[in-house]
């Protein structure tokens, strides 16, 4: 299991990944939040789990943790976000998550998600693997006159939604991948474990 330690060595990526997440309509403070655990040289090399305490992640905002040396994003979200989803299935490359390996059967769901309100995301952009930005407001953006919140890659102008699901014209192929991942309790989750199938 991880320890719990600020992870100096992703500094970098944490910096360009983790986002200052301005509200759905303006509801939402502009709070930066950062925290992240570093497992052990040991730990990493067998990708072992590790382990994010989500307890002091507010609605709209960003986690970002390191497994298998890759991002991962978690999202407290808004029932407003969440009820935003259904409507963009239209414009969506794949609305149900039929595309298998890009999540566990558990996420395989409209919120793509074990909890609805906790949004759990490899932070890699599925066309070439660049770490794609958070944006949450709900207004008009130069990539998406209709946004409504979500995940944008500006090296090639892919596009998720609020569930990490890739818009028609977007060069990514699939959806963005949710990665096995439990709760424990109700402020802890821990990534790289599944509660169903990974
Ligand atoms: S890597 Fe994201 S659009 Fe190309």
């Amino acid at each position: 299991m991880a320890a719990e330690s600020v992870n100096h060595g992703r500094r970098r990526f944490l910096t360009a990944s983790t986002v200052v997440v301005g509200g759905v309509g303006g509801v939402y403070a502009a709070v930066p939040f950062i925290a992240a655990w570093k497992p052990s040289a040991k730990a990493v090399a067998a990708g072992a789990p590790v382990s994010a305490d989500i307890s002091k992640l507010a609605v709209g905002q960003q986690l970002t943790v390191a497994w298998r040396g890759r991002p991962i994003f978690i999202v407290r979200r808004s029932e407003e976000m969440l009820a935003a989803l259904p409507g963009e299935d239209g414009r969506l490359k794949d609305p149900q998550s039929a595309v298998e390996e890009q999540q566990p059967a558990f996420a395989k769901n409209a919120h793509r998600s074990l909890k609805p309100d906790v949004l759990v995301l490899v932070g890699s952009c599925t066309h070439l693997g660049c770490s794609p930005k958070l944006h949450t407001e709900v207004q008009p953006e130069p990539w998406d006159a209709e946004w409504k919140g979500g995940y944008y890659c500006p090296c090639h102008n892919s596009k998720f939604d609020l569930a990490g699901r890739v818009y028609e014209g977007s060069p990514a192929p699939t959806n963005l991948v949710v990665p096995p991942y439990r709760f424990d309790g109700d402020s802890r989750v821990i990534i790289g474990e599944s509660e169903g199938a990974a």
